[in-house]
């Protein structure tokens, strides 16, 4: 079966990534995850916060840093609770670069247009092959307008597509107050590829100890439903290529993720719990799933699902909305 798709102008031979995760912090992982077939992979992020503190601290700042980030550095991990430092993450995407075939992506995470955007291009220096940005921001501050918030990460992105020559994929959340705007927008500078959705981690609170638990919980397909009607709102609507991440643990869901117009399947829960070699299960699974419903190629089916050429997505969710209301019966 043609399981062939493009993304991020790579030429893969089927849809299976494996998405950011420490699945790429040892040689040994990454070999697994080659040998179960990914047809790419994706590092952890390197933070925002990591780099910052670095540069503050060569700068000899750090004794005076500004209040709100001085307070801010006290909630941070300490460096060395962080798996790789700025450098050791410049030599990992050499090693991993050394080690394997399939494309890397590396990963810069952070929330405010900065100099520690500079590493976009020492991790395209070190041989990274595109870069996923991520842009994990929870905006909290009650005066600050959803435009600004936005307009974040346009600037991000922005600075880091005048850096590189490598291609950059935004890594989103699905909290926006108009995700197909934003998408647009980041169209506009030129993101080559979107990464639907974030996962926020939700962490629970300890009554007796009065503190925040932060919990790392895997996922379940439950949670691709979210992503899977972004993408139909997208696909064919941005020319950005779009990459689902959240929730695919079967070849069903894989399926659906590419009817609803994925270029790229990303899964990360899925191979922690089950180990790599579930992407060659995965794959298998596909294959069989369009040999039984005679599709001759992946390409067929991507974007079958896609909300492109519903005249009116908006009254079409609203009229799904209000039939599953209605739809309840004791
Ligand atoms: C242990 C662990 C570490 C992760 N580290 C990162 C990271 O460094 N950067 C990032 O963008 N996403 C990270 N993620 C999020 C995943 O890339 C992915 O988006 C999320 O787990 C949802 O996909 P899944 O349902 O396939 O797990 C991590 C997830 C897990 C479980």
């Amino acid at each position: 079966m043609d399981l062939r798709t493009k993304y991020l102008g790579f030429d893969l031979p089927h849809p299976l990534v494996s998405g950011a995760s420490p699945l790429a912090d040892t040689l040994d992982s990454v070999k697994r995850v080659e040998d179960a077939g990914a047809a790419a992979i994706v590092m952890r992020s390197l933070f925002e916060e990591q780099i910052t503190s670095e540069q503050l601290a060569m700068n000899r700042a750090i004794d005076t840093p500004a209040e709100s980030f001085a307070e801010a550095l006290s909630y941070f991990p300490s460096p060395d609770q962080f798996v790789l430092g700025p450098d050791e993450y410049l030599e990992q995407i050499r090693r991993v670069k050394e080690a394997v075939r399939i494309p890397v992506i590396a990963s810069l995470n952070g929330v405010t247009p900065g100099g520690w955007l500079e590493y976009a291009k020492l991790m395209e220096d070190a041989g990274a092959d595109a870069l996923e940005l991520n842009v994990y921001d929870l905006a909290t501050d009650p005066d600050e307008t959803g435009a600004s918030v936005e307009q974040r990460t346009l600037d991000i992105v922005t600075t880091v597509k005048a850096a590189v020559r490598i291609p950059v994929a935004v890594k989103l959340s699905a909290y926006y107050s108009s995700v197909a705007n934003l998408a647009k927008r980041l169209d506009d500078v030129s993101a080559d590829g979107l990464v639907l959705f974030n996962r926020f981690y939700q962490p629970d609170i300890d009554v007796e100890a009065l503190e925040v638990v932060p919990r790392l919980t895997l996922s379940h397909s439950g949670a691709l439903l979210l992503r899977l009607r972004w993408l139909a709102i997208l696909s064919g609507r941005v020319r950005a290529d779009l990459a689902v991440t959240g929730g695919v643990h079967t070849a069903l869901d894989a399926v659906k993720a590419v009817m609803c117009g994925g270029h790229a399947v990303q899964m990360v829960s899925a191979l922690l719990e089950q180990g790599p070699q579930q992407l060659r299960t995965i794959r298998e699974g596909m294959t069989a799933w369009l040999e039984e419903h005679e599709y001759e190629s992946l390409r067929q089916m991507q974007g079958s699902m896609s909300l492109s050429k519903c005249p009116n997505p908006e009254a079409f969710e609203r009229a799904n909305y209000m039939q599953i209301l209605q739809s309840w019966r004791k």
